[in-house]
């Protein structure tokens, strides 16, 4: 008989329905389950896959059926919902990032540890087949050694605007802040790239009026290998421009946003343009399928007792780093790490 993975999702916003509708397609999972404090979320989206739901998530955890949780709560919430589920037993996909503090994360990481349960952080660009390319490309040399990497990330989400419900986004305590929030998906990608990193270098300012969190900064990151990133980033800019890419000792990558094309320059050879080759979907469905990716191999790593390639430390490390440019920025010089 087919092994269904049992599923009970633990917040019903904006990513626990991208979450849900990933689960939709993945024939040998089974949302069982689903908890938001807020009454209307939760039904509603348990309505659409059948399954229960509750207000206390802590109550959806006395259930002996359920395989593995999705926290999918706002990030001041990650480590106590992660630390309730590993001690009972249940295996946890959590989103990102991993928590707003190192401690935090700390506990979390023993936590699963000490109840032997599956532990990955979310970081779905991990998971999406322009960014593995590009993984691939350092590793086969097609761009070869990591050089230099780079993040524009110029926009103004919808939560910066006044009457968003999303208001956690922008309070530092809830949030971590953008760097932590937000960054912390292209610091993963280039530790994925290039390996772990040495010293940090930033400025941060706050512009936008009532909020908490820094919406720009400019970080330097250095790594072990001598590569060095450079990312720029705003949620105060009216501009929407996302690029992204990597020169190697050999070639170099670009995206630029919605990321849908991925360019190839490498010694004596013409531009390549990569597309893979995906299901043929509506573009809304393509852009979700990085989650439906990420979601199969950890339902993959449950069912089948594998260990999932993003780890609580690869979620640590990028915390790390996102937390160092806060201190740069604070103290006007670079920070080695560790902290
Ligand atoms: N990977 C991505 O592309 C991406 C995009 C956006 C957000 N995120 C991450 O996803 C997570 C959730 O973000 P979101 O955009 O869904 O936020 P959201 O505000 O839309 O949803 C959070 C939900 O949690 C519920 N909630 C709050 N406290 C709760 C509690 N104690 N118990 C149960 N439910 C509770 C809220 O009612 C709300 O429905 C965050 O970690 C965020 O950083 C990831």
């Amino acid at each position: 008989m087919v092994k269904i993975c049992k599923v009970g999702l633990i917040g019903c916003g904006g990513m626990g329905r991208v979450h849900l509708s990933a689960y939709k397609k993945i024939p040998n999972a089974k949302v069982v389950a689903v908890a938001d404090i807020d009454k209307k979320r939760a039904s509603e989206l348990a309505r659409q896959v059948d399954a229960e739901w509750y207000e206390d998530y802590t109550m959806m955890l006395k259930r002996v059926d359920i395989d593995m949780v999705d926290v999918c709560l706002p990030v001041y919430l990650h480590s106590k919902a992660v630390i309730d589920a590993a001690e009972a037993g249940k295996h946890i996909l959590c989103e990102k990032p991993i928590s707003t503090n190192l401690k935090d994360a700390d506990e979390m990481i023993n936590a699963t540890r000490r109840a032997g349960v599956k532990f990955m952080i979310a970081f779905m660009y991990r998971f999406d087949p322009f960014f593995i390319k590009i993984k691939q490309c350092v590793e086969d040399g097609t761009v070869g050694t990591p050089i230099l990497m780079w993040l524009t990330n110029l926009w103004r989400p919808s939560f910066m605007e006044p009457g968003s419900t999303q208001t956690w986004f922008t309070d530092k305590m809830k949030s971590g802040g953008m760097l932590v929030e937000h960054t912390c998906h292209w610091i993963d990608q280039f530790r994925w790239w290039s390996g772990e990193a040495e010293s940090v270098f930033a400025h941060i300012k706050t512009v936008e009026e009532g909020v908490t969190v820094e919406d720009n900064a400019s970080v330097i990151i250095k790594f072990r290998n001598g590569a060095f990133a450079t990312i720029t980033q705003s949620w105060y800019s009216y501009l929407s421009w996302h690029d992204v890419g990597i020169v190697g000792k050999n070639g170099s990558a670009e995206m630029l946003g919605p990321y849908d094309v991925l360019k190839i320059r490498s010694k004596g050879k013409s531009v390549e343009e990569f597309k893979p080759i995906l299901p043929s979907l509506p573009m809304e469905d393509i852009s979700t399928l990085r989650y439906q990716r990420e979601i199969e191999h950890f339902v993959e790593c449950v069912l089948e007792d594998k260990t999932p390639v993003v780890s609580g430390i690869d979620g640590r490390a990028a915390l790390e780093i996102a937390l160092a440019a806060y201190r740069s920025s604070q103290e006007g010089k670079p920070i080695t790490l560790p902290l």
